[in-house]
């Protein structure tokens, strides 16, 4: 590649990735285009801004049609078009004709890195995506997950005898979201990557670097930022992997390096996608489960009291907190032919985007959709972690982390109160709060 060309092609990525969409989508949110409403950062956090323009796009049928793509929040709908083979994920395809999916293929960094990246699971399709999950699946089995209760359960004590040790009367708030919801999903996956513990920091730091990538709209030093953390992260996952291959320990990641389907294992490049999925879509998410759970439960004590009176409803709450307050806002996929949508036409081409957040208030499926039960029979019903081939791989393991995060610090603090200056995020798609000021009451 020519100097010229390095600097170029990722100034096209990240134009035809983050400034084009947000251009657009600014564009259309003044001239009141749903969509570009929905992907406003201010609206994406509002639940009562968010609920109406979910209400708006349920009421225009089944598949509702917006400047640039197909929307909907019915969640049958959402789940016929996630579920079906005549979608596919990515928005730019090799096979792409338009001048946009020709200059997106020519930018292509072949290095390139990260969840939205082949060979990551997210992006890849059948037939390679079914043998390739199927092997991860292995991997990532419910008992796996169970197997993993008690150390979290141990790191979350650990965190809070912290937080109290150092909280002394007369200091001011802590910081939860920093303090607690961000270092236990991160010492979890580093425990499944086999990291050792004086690496974690590094997790940690790639972790927090490469969550925006999921995200919309990144400004040009911010994108270059993610970038170039993500590659960091390959460098040394490879030699991380290799260290594995050499003295395998009994992380998930060990097992995962030495996995066989008809003798054939994941290469090195599916090694990595996935670790690095894993950190990308299993960390950030996770934390914006834990903050979204302690305000909501805070919000409605006496949902908080039925917990206390009845802890078999905790697994109920963590589903609940998902449904109202979803870490993923929305999702998209593409139609790889012409087809049908409950009975609407779909062109090749379109994108459908599936408003996660507005199925989970579908009240053809859930009664009073705006009221958070922690005994909602139908709580899991949701679609936070997706439908169909792409189902969150973490799901087992975030409702895991969820109920043991949540029920810990709210047990082990029963006065827990939130202060002034919580703050959201600003990222569109990713759902959860960047700060949250607190006093444990000890
Ligand atoms: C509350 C926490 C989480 C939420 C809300 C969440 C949400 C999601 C969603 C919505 C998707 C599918 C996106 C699509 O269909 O386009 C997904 C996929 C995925 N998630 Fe999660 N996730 C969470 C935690 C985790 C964790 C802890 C892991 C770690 C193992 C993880 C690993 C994955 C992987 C590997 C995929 C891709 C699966 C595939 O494409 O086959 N997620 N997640």
């Amino acid at each position: 590649m020519s100097p010229t060309d390095s600097l170029v092609r990722p100034a096209v990525r990240w134009s035809l990735g983050h400034a084009l969409p947000s251009t657009v989508m600014r564009n259309a949110a003044r001239r009141g285009d749903l969509q570009g409403r929905l992907v406003d950062r201010r609206v994406a956090h509002d639940h009562a801004a968010l609920r109406a323009i979910a209400d708006e796009v349920r009421s225009s049928g089944p598949l509702h049609r917006a400047r640039y793509a197909l929307m909907t929040a019915h969640q049958p709908v959402v789940r016929e078009v996630l579920t079906s083979n005549d979608f596919r994920t990515g928005v730019f395809d090799a096979g792409d004709e338009g001048v946009l999916g020709r200059l997106g293929t020519w930018a292509a960094d072949p290095a390139a890195f990260g969840p939205l990246s082949p060979p990551s699971l997210l992006v890849t399709e059948p037939p390679q995506h079914t043998r390739y999950r199927k092997l991860v699946t292995r991997v990532f089995s419910v008992r796996a997950v169970e197997g993993l209760r008690e150390r979290t359960q141990q790191v979350a004590d650990e965190l809070l005898d912290d937080l109290e040790a150092q909280a002394r009367p007369g200091d001011g708030p802590v910081d939860l979201v920093e303090r607690y919801c961000a270092l236990l999903p991160v010492t979890v996956i580093a425990e499944i990557l086999g990291v050792p513990a004086g690496e974690r920091d590094r997790v940690l730091a790639f972790g927090a670097a490469a969550a925006p990538s999921l995200d919309l709209g990144l400004g040009y030093a911010e994108f270059r930022r993610v970038e170039r953390a993500l590659a960091g992260f390959r460098a040394w996952l490879a030699e991380h992997l290799a260290g594995l291959r050499e003295h395998p320990g009994d992380d998930l990641m060990s097992q995962l390096v030495a996995a066989r389907e008809d003798g054939v294992g994941l290469s090195d490049a599916e090694l990595e996608a996935t670790a690095g999925l894993v950190l990308a879509a299993g960390f950030e998410t996770t934390v914006n489960l834990l903050s979204n759970g302690i305000v909501l439960l805070t919000e409605h004590p006496d949902e908080l009291a039925r917990l206390r009176a009845d802890p078999s409803l905790w697994s109920t709450a963590v589903d609940e907190v998902l449904r109202v307050d979803p870490p993923v806002l929305l999702t998209g996929r593409v139609a790889r032919r012409d087809t049908e949508v409950a009975g609407v036409a779909v062109r090749r081409g379109s994108v459908v985007t599936c408003l996660l957040a507005g199925a989970n208030r579908d009240p053809a499926v859930f009664a009073d959709p705006d009221r958070f039960d922690v005994g909602r029979a139908n709580a899991r019903d949701h679609v936070s972690f997706s439908a169909g081939r792409h189902y969150c791989l973490g799901a087992a393991l975030a409702r895991m982390e969820g109920e043991v995060g949540l029920r810990t610090v709210l047990d082990r603090f029963p006065d827990l109160a939130l202060e002034r200056g919580a703050r959201r995020r600003p990222t569109r798609i990713l759902r959860g709060w960047e700060t949250l000021p607190a006093r444990l009451g000890v």
